[in-house]
Parts: C-alpha cells; sequence; structure tokens
C-alpha cells in the first residue's frame, strides 16, 4: 500500500481530446477467463492498474505464462501451463475479482481452492450468489478455515438443464456462473442476470473462444456447454468509468472535452443526467457496427457556466452505475439547487460525502440517500480517499477548490485508474501525485 497523496489546485476549464484506456472492469474477468481456454491468448487496450497487475500475478502463480507489454497495452498469456488451482489469500485480500477465477478453474480443472474475501469499506460484498449458483450446477463446496475448496461433483455431466436464479442481477455473479457454465454439458439459464457492458465483452471473448451463448428477453443468458474452448485475440472495451470521470472534469471546471473512442450507448442515462444539468452533450453513431446495433462511438462536450441540480439513483445496467455515483455527486456539489442521490447497489457508498464536506459541500447523508445543496465554491482541505469512486470524488472536487487540496488514500486511486491524473493534467488540469511521503 502506497503512502503516497495526491495534491491539486484550482484548475480553469479542462479543454482538449482523449482517448480512453480499456475498461478496468471489462479487463479483470476476461484475464480470468483466459483460463478456460488451454493455450496462448492475446489482449488488448489492458489498462495498467494495480488491479490489472495483481490479477497478472495471481494467473502466474497459478502457472500461466504471463507477458504484459505496458506501453502498448497488449498481454499475452498462455494457460497451458496451469498446474495450480489455489486463489492465497493475500491476493485476496488485495483484489476481491480474484473471486472470479473459481468458474474457470472449475470449469476447466474440475476444482478450486480460494481464499475467502474479506470485508469490503463500501459494503458487506458477500459471494453467495456464486457460491449458490455453482452448488446448483454441481460442484461441492466446502470450508477449510480461511479457504473454500471447491469440486465438481462426478454426478455433474447428468445435468443437462441448470436454471440459475440470482436474486439480485450480480456482475461478478453473473460472469463468474456463465465462465463456468461455458464447459458444463447441457443447457444452463442464467435468470436475472447481469447485462452491464462488461458483462457483455465477457459474452463477446467466450463466443470468440467457441461458446455458445446467446442473451434472451428478460435478462437471461442462455449458455450450452461445450467440450473445449480455444484462445483468443481481443481488444477490451474502452472504460466508461474513465469517460464518465474525465467529462464530469470538464463539467465541474465549465471546460470542453472530446472522446472519441467513448461509447456513448454504454452510459446513456449517465450522459442524460449531465444534459440535464444544462450542459451540452453530443453523441457520434456508427450504424455500420458489425455487431448489429448502432455504438454511438465518440462523446463531445461543452459545459454550462451554470451547472443545474439533478436527482438520480444508481441501479443495474441499463440504470445509473454505481461507480460513478461519487463522481457525479462532487460535481453537483456546486450545482445550482438541490439535488437527491440514492445509492441502491451497494450500502455504504457514501463515503465521500464525508470529505466532501470537509471542502465545504453541504451535503447531507441518511445511510444511502444525500442530500446536496448546491454552494458557490468549495475549499482546498486535507481528505481521505475512502475506496476507488471517492477518490475520483475528491480529485474532481479539488480541481474546482480554492487553495490546495491533498488526498491520501491514493492506493485507491492506483487500483482504477491507469495514468488518469496524466489525462487530467494533459487537459490543463494542476494535479500531481506524490507516490512516497
Ligand atoms: C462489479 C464491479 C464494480 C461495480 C459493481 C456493480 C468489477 C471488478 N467490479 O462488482 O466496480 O460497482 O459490479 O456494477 O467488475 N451481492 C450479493 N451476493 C453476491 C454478489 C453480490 O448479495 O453473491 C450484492 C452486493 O453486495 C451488491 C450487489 O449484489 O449489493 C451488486 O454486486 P455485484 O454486481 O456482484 O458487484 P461486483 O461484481 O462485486
Amino acid at each position: 500500500m502506497s503512502n503516497g497523496h495526491i495534491l491539486l489546485r484550482k484548475s480553469s476549464e479542462l479543454h482538449g481530446t482523449i482517448e480512453l484506456t480499456g475498461a478496468k472492469n471489462a479487463v479483470l474477468v476476461i484475464i480470468a477467463s483466459l483460463i478456460l481456454a488451454n493455450g496462448k491468448s492475446i489482449l488488448e487496450n489492458v489498462p495498467n492498474s494495480a488491479d490489472v497487475q495483481q490479477m497478472i500475478a495471481l494467473l502466474t502463480d497459478l502457472g500461466a505464462q504471463v507477458y504484459f507489454d505496458r506501453e502498448n497495452n497488449r498481454l499475452e498469456v498462455d494457460t497451458s501451463t496451469i498446474d495450480r488451482f489455489e486463489v492465497k489469500q493475500e491476493i485476496m485480500n488485495k483484489m476481491r475479482a480474484s473471486i472470479l477465477v473459481m468458474g474457470p478453474l472449475l470449469a476447466r480443472f474440475g476444482r478450486a481452492k480460494v481464499a475467502l474475501p474479506g470485508g469490503c469499506l463500501i459494503g458487506a460484498r458477500p459471494i453467495n450468489y456464486h457460491l449458490l449458483g455453482f452448488k446448483k450446477m454441481g460442484v461441492l463446496l466446502e470450508e477449510a478455515g480461511a479457504f473454500l475448496n471447491a469440486v465438481l461433483s462426478s454426478h455433474h455431466s447428468m445435468q443437462n438443464h441448470n436454471r440459475i436464479i440470482l436474486e439480485y442481477p450480480s456482475v461478478g455473479a453473473t460472469e463468474n456462473l456463465m465462465m463456468f457454465a461455458t464447459l458444463v454439458p447441457g443447457e444452463t439459464y442464467i435468470i436475472n442476470a447481469a447485462l452491464e457492458p462488461e458483462v457483455l465483452d465477457l459474452v463477446d471473448v467466450l463466443r470468440k473462444m467457441g461458446a455458445k451463448i446467446e442473451i434472451c428477453d428478460g435478462m437471461i443468458i442462455r449458455i450450452k456447454g461445450v467440450d473445449k474452448l480455444n484462445p483468443i485475440n481481443h481488444s477490451v472495451i474502452p472504460d466508461r468509468l474513465e469517460a464518465g470521470a474525465l467529462l464530469l472534469a470538464a463539467c465541474i471546471t465549465q471546460g470542453e472535452i472530446h472522446l472519441p473512442t467513448a461509447r456513448a450507448d454504454h452510459m446513456d442515462i449517465f450522459l442524460e443526467k449531465l444534459r440535464e444539468m444544462g450542459h451540452e452533450v453530443t453523441t457520434g453513431t456508427n450504424p455500420a457496427s458489425d455487431l448489429g446495433y448502432n455504438m454511438h462511438q465518440g462523446i463531445k462536450l461543452k459545459a454550462t457556466k451554470f451547472p443545474k441540480a439533478v436527482s438520480f439513483k444508481t441501479g443495474p445496467y441499463p440504470g445509473f452505475p454505481t461507480d460513478l455515483q461519487a463522481p457525479t455527486m462532487a460535481t453537483l456539489c456546486i450545482a445550482d439547487g438541490v439535488s437527491t442521490v440514492e445509492e441502491t447497489v451497494f450500502e455504504n457508498r457514501m463515503m465521500h460525502g464525508q470529505e466532501l464536506q470537509k471542502m465545504g459541500a453541504q451535503i447531507t447523508i441518511d445511510r444511502t440517500h444525500a442530500t446536496i445543496r448546491g454552494v458557490e465554491m468549495l475549499y482546498g482541505a486535507e481528505v481521505i480517499a475512502t475506496d476507488i469512486r471517492a477518490s475520483c470524488a475528491l480529485v474532481l472536487a479539488g480541481l474546482v477548490a480554492v487553495s490546495q487540496t491533498k488526498i491520501t488514500g491514493i492506493h485507491h486511486w492506483r487500483r482504477g485508474y491507469e495514468k488518469l491524473e496524466r489525462k487530467i493534467k494533459l487537459l490543463g488540469g494542476n494535479i500531481e501525485i506524490f507516490d512516497e511521503e
């Protein structure tokens, strides 16, 4: 864990054009999915974030041969040498997404041993949906101290019709169970599945490997098990959360930004809320997409000088992304009027509110509800980033706060964003990162 900090000074209008990196929330699961295919796969557009480094460490620990060309964001993973099936405690503690190797390991090797994830600051974040689904598909689970042993029951091949019903459309559970089901004989239906753009990028990857997956109406994913999957080449989708952060940086500083590679169709509600604040948002179209639908690639934003308050509540896709809740709240702190924000995905994702208050924001928080009364100005302060998205909220606030803002807890920033500080700087933001104190 780094002891460093981020320093920000009031910046004038952010201006410019930025290329996005690959989506962190897509790439982690896609790296895990490579375990399913025996051989060498190549991923392009891989962000060099701390979480990606952890996922590489995890796969290397399992025996995979990994080569990461950081300069060109190109990752080569050869999974033919995997000969271990255990996720260690220290890796699990650093990165919850480690749980996502469970499905692929079980599918390809019939067993997995994973350390149980510890508590997480943004809520309990249990894995019960993952485990219930595995059990339903014939996996025997046994707790052994801090570890969970999972073994495919010898009867599993007799099952040929699995219906997994998720109580909530969990991103991680949908991904884990879908990866597992690709090699389970027969048909699996995941009902009330998460259909986030990152889940669909994984579907794209699995189909390239040879998996038979269909997205049916009513949030249902149908998977027909195949005998074997093949290595692939894939370019990860652009990060809609990085896009959101950059758009908000332009909004809060009253600037102008162009993101030519952003997928507007991945962030419809968010863009609608920016328009409601008064910002001018235009999106491009690419009807010739070979995916069979309009991709709406490219977003341009010209910020209003008089942003208005807006209210929103987070929800599973296509709802307002919980990962953009904190950064959006930061911009509402200086909007005209009263905004309300309701967090419905995670029960403890309002901690940035308290830190923003230290900067002069008028925010009242009642568990998962926040009421924000817009103020004229924010003031620099010493604040703590409590999670990845909170770090982004504080950076945005720091860009407009009078005098200097110091943010500690920068490992959260490093986990979620690759070189985003450089991009903000390129646009004209006064931001410096100090890795050691
Ligand atoms: C992923 C993303 C995260 C994003 C979230 C929601 C990655 C690495 N992380 O997290 O950035 O904020 O989706 O879009 O891709 N739940 C259960 N039991 C379970 C699983 C989940 O109760 O077994 C609950 C969680 O506590 C939470 C809700 O379901 O309240 C959503 O969680 P989930 O969609 O699974 O989030 P993650 O996959 O962890």
